[in-house]
């Protein structure tokens, strides 16, 4: 492996490039064995030859993109940018998330419009913004007209290069890119000193009054802080009217590159999920993120149009981005300038030892721009002193709901 240690995966093998003394991994072998496919085990031949494909710009119509031009593992395996730009500089109109544990995801892509890393991988090559490949036929010649493929393919698959082979080898390297251990996992295992006092304050916060771990639940199992659902939290309303949206989309196309085209290069991308779905209740929603690594991957949401975990934060304070398809668990939380620092310091500690230092420096980076003005903050709506969409009635006092709206429980019984 060149440039990121190796978990070698699916062989029963953990072999993470770790210190003998570190920590064990936050992520279960058993977890690991779980997410692998039966018909495409993990092996180190396997996952090199995914890694040289994932390199390779010629897996692009004019030789420019690679998968990593948009997921550039040294970025933390983003491409830092609003949205994604691919060959001749096309720009598409979502932002690339990081490949870091997209592994545990049960579905990919915002929307989830691709069941497995398998099936995801034959898109982008295909698409004509992102790698512009004409159809797999034609990315099969171009590998098989490269010895060292011909060679390589032949050592793991016993075949000539294929597409589905050539997706199979990607997506078991992308299995092998999985976070190692963070300070909240050391936290988590007892060391208390492994946050800071804000930190703490910060994780008493998201699993308290900012409700954050309602979508990015976080289980030892499953320590990834997503439920891999699907929320409309107010991100992609403000820019257009969902209504009209919705009817164009209900005309337009339902193949699986149909709707990859649909989502990177119309308009209708920020239906997010009813694109695949088609249910009303989908509308606007995309999929809840992995918080693992989340301080080295901005700019922020399916859009990329929150470039800090501040602006993050004053999106969440005053209850997103009032429409008519707003998740029920998003809510003007109120709070305070503290416990939004708290909240940014604890995601600060998300970050795996790996990127420790480049999330230090993102981490700084970020606290000077966020000194600047703040984009999505808007303290009337946080603090309900406005007339906004989701008050048309007081908000309860969350130090005693039951004040509002009727007598207290202890009076009525
Ligand atoms: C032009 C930039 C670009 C290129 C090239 C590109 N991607 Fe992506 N990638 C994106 C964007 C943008 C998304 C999100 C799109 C969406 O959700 O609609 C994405 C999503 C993904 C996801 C889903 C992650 C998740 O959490 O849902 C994976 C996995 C992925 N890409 C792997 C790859 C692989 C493998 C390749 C090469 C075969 C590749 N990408 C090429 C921009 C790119
Ligand atoms: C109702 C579910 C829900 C709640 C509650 C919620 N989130 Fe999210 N979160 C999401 C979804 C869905 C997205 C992606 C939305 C999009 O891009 O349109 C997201 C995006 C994010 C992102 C950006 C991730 C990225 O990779 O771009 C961060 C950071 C984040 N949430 C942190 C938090 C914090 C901190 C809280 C608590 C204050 C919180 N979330 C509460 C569902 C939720």
């Amino acid at each position: 492996m060149r440039r990121f240690p190796l978990v070698l995966v699916g062989m029963g093998v953990i072999a993470v490039a770790q210190g003998p003394s570190s920590p064990p991994s936050p992520i279960s072998p058993d977890l690991i064995k779980f997410i692998t496919p039966a018909d495409n085990p993990g092996s180190a031949a396997k996952a090199r030859l995914g890694d040289d494909l994932f390199d390779d710009k010629r897996l692009s119509a004019d030789n420019t993109v690679a998968c990593n031009t948009c997921h550039e593992p040294r970025g933390g395996f983003t491409a830092r940018l609003e949205t994604a730009k691919g060959i001749r500089d096309q720009s598409g109109k979502r932002n690339s998330p990081t490949i870091i544990n997209a592994a545990f995801m049960q579905s990919q892509f915002w929307d989830g419009r691709a069941a497995t890393l398998e099936d995801q991988a034959k898109l982008p090559i295909l698409n004509p913004i992102e790698m512009g490949m004409k159809s797999p036929e034609e990315v099969v010649a171009k590998l098989r007209a490269i010895p060292e493929y011909v060679t390589k393919f032949n050592d793991v698959f016993g075949r000539p290069p294929n597409y589905d082979d050539m997706a199979r080898a990607i997506a078991a390297f992308e299995r092998t890119v999985v976070s190692t251990t963070a300070p909240i996992d050391r936290f988590l295992r007892g060391e208390t000193n492994a946050l800071t006092d804000a930190q703490r304050r910060g994780w008493t916060v998201f699993n308290g009054k900012g409700r954050c771990n309602s979508c990015h639940a976080f289980n030892p199992t499953f320590p990834f802080f997503t439920d891999n659902k699907f929320h409309n939290i107010g991100v992609a309303a403000h820019k257009q009217d969902f209504t009209s949206l919705a009817i164009r989309a209900e005309r337009a196309g339902s193949s699986q590159e149909e709707i990859d085209r649909l989502a990177l290069e119309s308009d209708l991308s920020e239906l997010g999920r009813f694109l695949v779905t088609k249910n009303r209740s989908d509308i606007g929603a995309f999929k809840t993120p992995g918080l693992r690594e989340i301080a080295i991957t901005s700019p922020y949401m399916h859009d990329g149009s929150e470039a800090t975990l501040w602006d993050v934060m004053d999106h969440y304070n005053k209850g997103g981005e009032p429409n008519p398809f707003l998740d029920g668990g998003i809510q003007r939380l109120g709070l305070n300038e503290d416990e939004i620092n708290d909240l940014v310091e604890l995601m600060a500690a998300f970050t795996s030892d790996r990127f420790a230092q480049l999330g230090g420096m993102e981490m700084q980076r970020q606290r000077t721009f966020m000194r600047g003005p703040r984009q999505t903050r808007d303290n009337d709506a946080a603090l309900g002193r406005k007339g906004h969409f989701g008050d048309a009635v007081p908000t309860h006092d969350k130090k005693d709901p039951a004040a509002i709206g009727g007598r207290p429980i202890a009076q009525s019984q």
